[in-house]
């Protein structure tokens, strides 16, 4: 799971999915393009509005997407457009690109493919966060578990 920061909308992204994947089965992570973050918590707010949910992201910490992060994970998500042109420099092969999904593109229901970001907003843009990126990860999940071999 990828946005710009890895503090708002990937850590979300990441706890959500995880919680619904057995651990033993499937690895999940987050990361930001850029660097702002690296070290810190999730923003209180992302961490609120998941505890809300029953979903505690206070383990996670930001890091910055790496090129080897190619090879360790089978399914690059990101947030938006923006975040989708950086993943997109950093690929060194057609393999590479080929895993870069824009994470809304699964939800055939929803237009606009951006999560936009909550960073400058209020509660409510996290909420809606959570909402978008709830649904999305059930049917991401739902997927990978029919998919995958037990
Ligand atoms: P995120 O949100 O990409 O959803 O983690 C942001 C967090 C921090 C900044 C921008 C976006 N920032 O500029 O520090």
């Amino acid at each position: 799971m990828v946005c710009l920061g890895n503090i708002c909308r990937s850590p979300l992204a990441h706890g959500i999915l995880a919680s619904k994947l057995p651990s033993d089965r499937f690895y999940v992570d987050s990361a930001g393009t850029a660097n702002y973050h690296v070290g810190d918590l999730p923003d209180q707010r992302s961490i609120g509005v998941a505890k809300t949910h029953g979903i505690d992201i206070s383990n996670q910490r930001g890091r910055q997407f790496k090129v080897t992060d190619f090879d360790t994970f089978d399914y690059i998500y990101v947030m938006d457009h923006s975040n989708f042109d950086n993943v997109v420099k950093l690929t060194r092969n057609t393999n590479d690109i080929a895993k870069i999904k824009l994470i809304l593109e699964v939800d055939a229901t929803i237009t606009d493919k951006r999560v936009p970001d909550p960073y400058y907003g209020d509660n409510s843009g996290f909420e809606n966060v959570f909402k978008l990126l709830d649904k999305a990860t059930s049917i991401i999940s739902n997927q990978l578990l029919s998919q995958a071999p037990l």
